[in-house]
């Protein structure tokens, strides 16, 4: 969604804000901008439709001096990207400027009635109904002029506002869209998301909804809508700034492939111990977790298709009905829930709208409920009881690598854990598991190797027509994950589908254009698999396989092959999918995609 940066101290403001935006412009990109209160007192706006860099082109050498700004890019939700409605907005006066992420759901209501007022609104969004709200209720203080409007908006919302004649401050607040405090010396930031000021500062304070922030240089007050004031900890950012930077790979997308490794090593660090596994997280619901009887998970997109492994396994190992629902669909149909339910919630960002509504659905019901997240502090933990860290540090590039096999191999863990815990999971099955595990980054570097030949193996497909994906138990959701990656960064039409279904329909799309991706790794299902390539092959389907080392079988029957490493079943998800993000990678490099930044996507999508 949105990205949001705001700066008030003694550098620069105007470089502080476009290089906060740079970082953040993973996060949606349809237009930029920033405002800054200049040093002769002055408002000054620029913003665009585009990319950041085309907002750094109009802005050119007249950025002018500021000790003060807040930026943004923007993810349009309401009003079509153009420059008018891009962020910074402003109230009538020109004094105050306001930048926001999330949707005022009551902005049509506000819009009338501030027209009615005699307000002049210019743009289409819901944003800049909050500039004339605040300027309205401005009697010589931002924080209560801010906190007054707040109370009128209904939806969600993650705001830094401004105004000229206070040209030292800036006023934060949150509700169910991120937003954080960095604190430095003499200076303070704001921002949507760490990435944006860790080059600054590590110091930070994540905001809870409903908060409001009042920054001076070096220092933040917080306090309620109300104006009563909360305290919230300063914690310290782990990651350093070249972390978030893409370490010499053309993409940061590359990058992170490169980084599963040590991801997974991260993912796995503190728990496993000996032959056991063990996440302290879970210890503060241990007397809850002893009394579960089905399993709910929720995510969305990789998060879901992750998902599906973790059902599987708490099915199978804790023997209690388990399944995976998409997040925006849970609450329309919801399951049974009472107090023994266990839900999930999957979600990289920890800020996705749609999970966070069906993990407070679920919790409002009485279940108990652990979020699977990689980012400390986001909204999703604040629902959960317990939360359990993905720890593979930032992921910049939108299409998710590291996280979805960070995602499946913490689910493995959380499942074993559970099950240990009640007893499900007898210790040799354990024993085997934690050595597995053990092997998993290793092996993931190895795949990383052998999936060197997809370069090779793009060039040759790049032009296809689109390219059905298919797989069975542990690599179905494999094929499902593979074929999104396709999708999202060639632009090249892609089902991902159970191998059984292909018969059932899909199969009148295969044709010499149609090339078939089939999950075919050492499994139960290996056999059966192996059928429903045939059947493509039948077709006249190019057959690219995904399989196991060692297997002489398949060389045979496909026409390129992507080799993993063996591992059990429930882990083979992880090796499986390297090639496919891999292959998905040079596919888009050869059909010269935006890689990283995708068109119509955004990194967090924080509107249901
Ligand atoms: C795909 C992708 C999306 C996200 C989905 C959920 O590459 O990144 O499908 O997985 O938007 O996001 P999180 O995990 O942040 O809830």
């Amino acid at each position: 969604m949105c990205g949001i940066v705001g700066y008030t101290g003694p550098r620069e403001a105007g470089p502080v804000l476009l290089d906060g935006l740079r970082r953040l412009e993973y996060r949606g990109y349809d237009s930029a901008g920033i405002a800054l209160v200049t040093q002769n007192g002055d408002l000054f706006v620029e913003k665009r439709a585009g990319k950041v860099a085309v907002l750094q082109d109009a802005l050119g050498n007249r950025t002018p001096s500021a000790g003060i700004g807040l930026g943004h890019t923007r993810w349009a939700t309401h009003g079509r990207p153009s420059d008018l409605n891009a962020h910074p907005h402003s109230d009538c006066t020109g004094r105050i400027t306001v930048v926001h992420n999330g949707i005022v759901e009551n902005f049509r209501e506000l819009r009338s009635e501030l027209l009615a007022g005699g307000h002049v609104l210019a743009s289409e969004t819901d944003t800049e109904v909050v500039a004339h709200l605040v300027e309205a209720a401005y009697e010589g203080d931002l924080a209560d002029a801010v906190r007054s409007a707040l109370r009128r908006l209904e939806g969600a919302y993650a705001l830094v506002v401004m105004h000229r004649d206070e040209p030292d401050r800036l006023v934060g607040a949150r509700l169910n869209a991120p937003l954080i405090v960095g604190l430095g010396d003499d200076e303070s930031f704001l921002a949507s998301d760490a990435a944006a000021i860790v080059a600054y500062t590590k110091r930070v304070i994540f905001l809870a909804d409903g908060d409001v922030a009042d920054l001076r240089p070096g220092t933040a007050t917080i306090t309620d809508r109300a104006g009563a004031p909360v305290d919230r900890p300063v914690d310290i950012i782990p990651w350093s700034a070249e972390a978030a930077e893409k370490g010499g790979y053309a993409h940061f997308m590359l990058k992170e492939i490169h980084e599963q490794p040590e991801a997974l090593t991260a993912a796995m660090t503190g728990r496993l111990r000996h032959d056991k596994i063990c996440l302290e997280e879970l210890d503060p619901i241990r007397d809850r977790l002893a009394g579960i009887d089905r399993v709910e998970m929720i995510a969305c997109g990789t998060a879901y298709y992750a998902s599906l492994v973790g059902a599987a396994l708490f099915q199978e190992w804790l023997g209690v009905p388990a399944r995976s629902t998409v997040s925006s669909e849970f609450r329309y149909s919801p399951p049974p829930i009472d107090p023994h339910t266990l839900v999930v919630a999957v979600t990289q960002s920890g800020e996705t709208a749609d999970t966070i509504a069906a993990a407070r659905l679920a919790g409002d019901r009485g279940a108990l409920v652990v979020a699977v997240t990689n980012t400390v502090g986001s909204a999703i933990t604040r629902e959960a009881h317990a939360s359990v860290f993905l720890q593979a540090g930032p992921e910049v590039a939108v299409a998710a690598t590291k996280t979805f096999v960070t995602q499946v191999v913490t689910l493995v863990m959380l499942a074993a854990d559970v099950a240990h815990q009640l007893g499900r999971l007898n210790a040799e099955a354990e024993l085997g598991l934690v050595k597995a595990l053990r092997r998993l980054p290793a092996q993931a570097s190895r795949a990383i190797e052998l999936a060197a030949s997809t370069e090779e193996m793009a060039e040759r497909y790049a032009s296809a027509n689109g390219f059905m994906y298919i797989g069975r138990a542990f690599g179905y959701p494999a094929a499902l994950e593979g074929a999104l990656k396709i999708k999202e960064i060639s632009y090249l039409h892609a089902e991902g589908y159970a191998a059984g279904e292909l018969k059932h329909g899909p199969i009148s799309l295969l044709d010499a254009d149609v090339p078939l991706v089939a999950v075919a790794t050492r499994s139960a299902v290996y056999e059966k698999l192996i059928s429903n390539l045939m059947e493509g092959r039948a077709r006249d389907a190019r057959v690219i396989a995904v399989a196991t080392e060692g297997d002489t079988e398949i060389e045979r029957l496909a026409t390129d092959v992507c080799w993993v490493p063996d591992t059990l079943e429930p882990l083979s998800t992880i090796l499986a999918v390297i090639p496919l993000q891999l292959f998905a990678y040079y596919v888009a490099v050869k059909r010269g995609r935006d890689v990283d930044q995708p068109r119509n996507l955004a990194k967090s999508v924080t509107v249901e």
